[in-house]
C-alpha cells in the first residue's frame, strides 16, 4: 500500500471520533476472532514515549470470559485497590462533571440515581461488562510511570475509534481495576502487573436508553488557551 493509499481521510477520523461512545448494553452478536486480530494489528501502530509500547492485553469472549464474570460476581472488590481512579473526584469541578454523567445515565432509564438496587446493578453489568461479547483487558508491568499510563490510553483511543470503522461500538472500564487483583489471579498474571482497565467490545443494542443519553463537554474556552493566533 502507498503511503496516500494508507492516509486516512479526516472525515471518516471525525466519523469515528464524534460516534463513539460509551456504550453499556450490547448485543449478544458475536464480534469475528478476524475483526478484533486486525483491529489490534492495526492499533500496534499507536505513539508511545520513545516507542516503548507498554501496552499488553487479555482478550476474552466466549466460556472464558463467563469463567471470568462469574468469578467477579462472586467476589468481594480489591481492599485495598491497586490504584486509585477517584481522586479528582474531591475537587467540586471535575466531582460536578461525575454527578452530571451519572444522573443524565440513570434519567435516562427512569431510575433513581440513590436507588441502592440501580447502584448494585450498575455494579453487576459492570462485572459482565454491559453485555457485550468480547472483553479486552489491559495491563503492564507496575514499573510503568505516568507517561506509559498516557501511551496506554492512546492505544486504547485508538482501538476504540478503530472498533468505531467497524461499526463496532466500546466501552473502556476502569471498574475492572476494582477487581485487578482477582482478575490477575484469574488470568495468572504476575504480582508485579498493574490491571488498568478493560474494554468491552461489541455490537451496541441501539434500543437501550442508557445507550441514548446526552453527554456533555466542557466547551473550547474553557479548557485552551490559545496564544499567537
Ligand atoms: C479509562 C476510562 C475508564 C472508564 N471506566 C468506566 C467504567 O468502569 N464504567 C463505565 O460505565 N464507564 C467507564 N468509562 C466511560 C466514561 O464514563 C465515559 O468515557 C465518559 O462519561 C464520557 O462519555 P462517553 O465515553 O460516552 O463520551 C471509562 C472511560 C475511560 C476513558
Amino acid at each position: 500500500m502507498s503511503v496516500a493509499e494508507a492516509i486516512v481521510t479526516s472525515s471518516s477520523v471525525a466519523d469515528a471520533v464524534a460516534t463513539r461512545r460509551s456504550i453499556r448494553a450490547f448485543s449478544p452478536r458475536p464480534v469475528p476472532f478476524e475483526t478484533i486480530r486486525r483491529i489490534l494489528d492495526q492499533a500496534r501502530w499507536a505513539p508511545s514515549g520513545c516507542n516503548f509500547q507498554p501496552w499488553e492485553a487479555t482478550v476474552l469472549t466466549g466460556a472464558p470470559l463467563k469463567a471470568l464474570q462469574d468469578r467477579l460476581l462472586a467476589s468481594a472488590p480489591d481492599n485495598p485497590q491497586e490504584y486509585d481512579f477517584s481522586a479528582p473526584g474531591q475537587v467540586e469541578k471535575y466531582q460536578a462533571r461525575l454527578r452530571a454523567v451519572g444522573a443524565a445515565m440513570y434519567e435516562a432509564q427512569g431510575i433513581q440515581r440513590q436507588d441502592a438496587a440501580a447502584r448494585a446493578k450498575f455494579a453487576s453489568d459492570n462485572c459482565t461488562s454491559f453485555g457485550a461479547p468480547v472483553l479486552l483487558l489491559c495491563h503492564f508491568p507496575k514499573l510503568m510511570k505516568e507517561a506509559q499510563w498516557s501511551d496506554m490510553g492512546m492505544w486504547l483511543q485508538t482501538i476504540m475509534l478503530l472498533l468505531r470503522g467497524e461499526g463496532l461500538d466500546s466501552c473502556p472500564q476502569e471498574y475492572m481495576g476494582v477487581y485487578g487483583r482477582t482478575i490477575k489471579a484469574h488470568l495468572g498474571l504476575a504480582d508485579d502487573v498493574l490491571l488498568f482497565c478493560g474494554l468491552a467490545i461489541g455490537w451496541a443494542d441501539t434500543s437501550a436508553a442508557v445507550n441514548t443519553f446526552k453527554r456533555e463537554r466542557v466547551t473550547v474556552e474553557d479548557h485552551i488557551t490559545f496564544k499567537g493566533f
